[in-house]
């Protein structure tokens, strides 16, 4: 199965687990990239400049703005399954993350969802708006939380996700 992994991270949680998905599944990666990036930490004291960010881009995403990309790498539709992540932003999908659904919508054969956020999500409002944009149910969802993905504790959380893939 030919396998892609593409995600959208600010300040490299979603990157962590995709690029461990990716290595677990042997796949191709996309690193969805702003044409003007934002770094937004929230692990880093807040200062005046990064509080307007944080505000800025959680009021694009609960807008479901799409943020200006650069032209993707790979194409979806020379895979099998491509699985996209994203960060919470609002209780929901990154603008970024969105304006990859967005341009690629109808060529994605099979998809998986996979969020990282900072507080549990249980709501999986992130899943459903992620469905509805690029218009495929998904074959599998994982949310991870930072924290656990900063003290490296989410290696049995991606096998798991990893083996519903498959
Ligand atoms: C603008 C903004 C809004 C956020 N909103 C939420 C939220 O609603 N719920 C939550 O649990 N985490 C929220 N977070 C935290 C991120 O989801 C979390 O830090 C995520 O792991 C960051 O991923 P990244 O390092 O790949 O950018 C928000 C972060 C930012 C920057």
């Amino acid at each position: 199965m030919k396998t892609l992994v593409a995600f959208y991270s600010s300040s490299g949680t979603t990157r962590k687990v995709g690029l461990a998905i990716a290595a677990a599944l042997n796949a191709d990666v996309e690193d969805i990239q702003e044409v003007n990036p934002r770094r937004i930490d929230i692990r880093s004291r807040m200062s005046p400049g990064q509080l307007w960010k944080v505000m800025r881009g959680g009021g694009e995403a609960g807008l479901g703005r799409v943020a200006g990309i650069v032209p993707s790498q790979y194409n979806p539709a020379d895979y099998d399954l491509v699985v996209v992540g994203t960060p919470i932003w609002n209780s929901g999908l990154t603008p970024p993350a969105r304006a990859y659904l967005v341009r690629h919508m109808g060529q994605f054969k099979s998809v998986a969802f996979f969020c990282t956020s900072s507080a549990p999500t249980p709501r999986q409002r992130w899943r459903d708006q992620m469905e509805k944009v690029c218009g495929r149910a998904p074959r599998a969802s994982a949310s991870f939380q930072m924290d656990q993905v900063d003290a490296g504790t989410v290696d049995v959380q991606v096998k798991e996700f990893v083996a519903r893939l498959t």
